[in-house]
């Protein structure tokens, strides 16, 4: 068969006769027909083909040990998104509803300290304080003994510490926690603020040439996991926090949005050992059985 411009992607698929993996020769031979099917429909000049080609080039250079563009140009195009909703719980399988899963992002790339429940995650001391606390139970409403809650968060500023090595403590924002007999866990940190995604590289370019603002709303991320449960990764969004409407990466689902409430009473900060007035939220987790 002829390389004509109807038959290219059949030519190509047929290239891929001899795989003898069948998952990856489906993979490639969709990945063909979409990529042919969008080329035909873009109609690039070359002068664009070589400036996609340079724009993937720039994104694999950005990346190092403590960087992922490759990650935030997933994220900015939705495609993390799509990935862990089809991939995530199904909130319609069960009536007690398992938490929905979110994006995990770029900057969960080192281990969390261990910590133990009720320790600050924040460092460096910073204000407003906040409390984070809540259950880890399972589609029946039974509590999850045990469970480990990896949480991490950027500082008052909208930096994780990976972001500012020398200026943040490492492990500032992070925490390994074991939920207890119950299921229950609690932390302190920093109130978490809304903060721009990396601007300085070409995933940044593109935002600004689309009109994009980079911001994503005020959260904490979570990764929950239990033996005999689908581990859970997932954030826990503040409900008043600007672009809670508009997140740079889709990540916003309803579910997950929580009121941090502002808490004035000094009796209630002394029992979670912070000063008045700190923000305090509940953040359940309902795990899915593997
Ligand atoms: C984050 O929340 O850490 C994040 C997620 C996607 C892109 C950039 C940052
Ligand atoms: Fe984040």
């Amino acid at each position: 068969m002829d390389f004509t411009e109807l038959e290219s992607a059949q030519v190509v698929t047929e290239s891929f006769a001899g795989t003898s993996d069948p998952r990856l020769k489906d993979i490639l031979t969709h990945l063909t027909r979409h990529l042919h099917a969008f080329v035909r429909d873009v109609r690039p000049t070359l002068a664009e083909w070589e400036q996609a080609i340079g724009f993937l080039t720039e994104t694999g250079q950005a990346c190092t040990d403590t960087r992922q563009e490759f990650i935030l140009l997933s994220d900015v195009l939705g495609i993390s998104m799509l990935v862990e909703t089809i991939n995530g719980p199904d909130s319609a399988a069960t009536s007690a509803g398992p938490t929905p899963s979110t994006v995990l992002g770029p900057f969960h790339m080192t281990a969390s300290p261990c910590r133990e429940l009720g320790d600050t995650i924040d460092l460096i001391g910073s204000t407003p304080e906040c409390v984070i606390e809540g259950q880890v139970v399972d589609t029946t409403g039974r509590p999850i003994s045990g469970a480990s809650l990896d949480v991490w968060q950027a500082n008052d500023k909208g930096f994780y510490d990976v972001q500012q090595p020398g200026a943040q403590p490492p492990g500032n924002g992070r925490g390994m926690f074991v939920a207890d007999n119950v299921g229950r866990y609690w932390f302190r940190t920093v109130t978490p603020c809304c903060y721009p995604v990396p601007t300085d590289g070409p995933v940044g370019k593109l935002l600004l040439a689309t009109s994009r603002h980079p911001f994503r709303p005020a959260h904490v991320h979570f990764i929950a996991t239990a033996p005999g449960y689908e581990s859970l990764t997932t954030h826990a969004f503040v409900a008043d926090s600007e672009y809670i409407d508009s997140d740079a990466v889709f990540a916003v689902k309803q579910e997950l949005v929580r009121d941090f409430a502002i808490v004035d009473d000094p009796a209630v900060a002394a029992r979670f050992g912070v000063t008045a007035p700190f923000r305090l939220a509940t953040f359940n987790l309902t795990l899915v059985e593997t």
